[in-house]
């Protein structure tokens, strides 16, 4: 079979692990890549990428690209997806494919008109703990489900710059907990109810974001969720997930570095959580886009489409509005012309 061209957009955090895990792979070839900065741009040449450049639009024009990896900031993701999808490529983007609903569907219309294949990058769908929760949920072992709580708490809080691009906590950190949130029990949230503050680090507060909230979640059938973020774990990074019904309750832990533990006199010791997103999801970072290539080849469907996105965004929205009317919002209130914004 033809080996699909990749080329990469945004060399940061994670554009170089999805590059490293792409340059490991037998049926693909890394043949392009961009970043504005020169240091990333050295990363590539170092990696053996053949054409590096510094914008979009050249790196599109130097090589015949089949895919395209966007991990630049998120500002950035829609308009790249654009500017691909009219030429073509498959995109796989990074989360938030934008911070305005508004622009999501548009640029969701233009994918449909193109019919190429969009994936979005909500990658705990592929970490193997949450995908044996989600498989035992979807094979009835605990009954009909009544309540879905998620734990995500990071161990320390990007820089202020970068929080300030992000569109803040629910839109860049929580929209990966709506999605698991709608993932685990394939089912609609209807109404949310956000609390937030600013606990870790007044900074955050400076520039409109908060770093600790609670978010309930109600589906479309009744069944409750609760969220829990904090932007600062002192003990790393904590992701878990649990999900109660009528026949019982099925749950995954933190990834520990070890499984040792240790008992004294004085009580008992275990590691500490895997410490960052890095290390806790490097393989489901890898099965991934292993998928989306598999949905590629074969033609079948992506495992995490626009639609995904565009669902996730709405939560995040809908979290907006509710924190800052302090109260329960329903999901059918937030339309695509209005402009909510978490940060100044
Ligand atoms: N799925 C995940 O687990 C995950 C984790 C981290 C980040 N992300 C998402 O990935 C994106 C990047 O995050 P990051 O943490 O890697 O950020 P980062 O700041 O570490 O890296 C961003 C990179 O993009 C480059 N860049 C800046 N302007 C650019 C432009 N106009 N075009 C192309 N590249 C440009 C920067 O030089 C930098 O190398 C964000 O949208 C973020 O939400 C997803």
């Amino acid at each position: 079979m033809k080996k699909l061209k990749f080329a990469l957009a945004g060399l940061g955090r994670i554009g170089k692990i999805h590059l490293d895990n792409l340059l490991q792979m037998n049926n693909v070839r890394v043949v392009a890549a961009m970043d504005p900065f020169e240091e990333s741009q050295v990363y590539a040449k170092d990696k053996g990428v053949a054409n590096v450049t510094s914008t979009f639009e050249d790196m599109l024009a130097s090589t015949d690209i089949d895919v395209v990896v966007i991990c630049s900031p998120t500002d950035t993701h829609a308009d790249y997806v654009e500017i691909a999808a009219k030429k073509g490529k498959h995109v796989f983007c990074e989360k938030p494919l934008d911070l305005s609903l508004e622009r999501v569907v548009e640029v969701l219309d233009l994918v449909e008109d193109t019919g190429i294949k969009l994936m979005i990058g909500f990658n705990r769908r592929f970490d193997k703990e949450f995908k044996k929760v989600k498989a035992l949920v979807s094979q009835g072992a605990i009954g009909e489900h009544h309540l879905v709580k998620i734990t995500s708490r990071d161990p320390g809080a990007p820089p202020v710059s970068y929080i300030e691009k992000s569109g803040g906590l629910f839109l860049d950190m929580t929209i990966h907990d709506f999605d698991i949130a709608r993932f685990i029990v394939d089912k609609e949230v209807e109404e949310v109810y956000a609390k937030g503050a600013v606990l870790v680090d007044s900074v955050i507060g400076d520039v409109g974001d908060i770093d600790t909230a609670v978010i309930t979640l109600t589906y479309t059938d009744g069944t409750m969720a609760i969220i829990d973020n904090s932007r600062e774990a002192a003990y790393g990074y904590d992701q878990r997930v649990e999900v109660f019904g009528s026949k019982g309750m099925v749950k995954a832990e933190n990834n520990l570095h070890d499984s040792h533990q240790l008992f004294t006199s004085q009580g008992s010791q275990r590691s500490l959580p895997l410490y960052f997103f890095l290390e806790r999801y490097a393989e489901a970072y890898k099965t991934e886009m292993s998928d989306y290539i598999q949905s590629l080849e074969n033609g079948t469907p992506v495992p995490a489409n626009g639609n995904d996105g565009l669902q996730s965004l709405k939560i995040g929205l809908a979290s907006i509005m509710s924190l800052q009317e302090n109260r329960p919002v329903k999901l059918e209130e937030i339309n695509q012309f209005q402009s909510i914004k978490m940060l100044k």
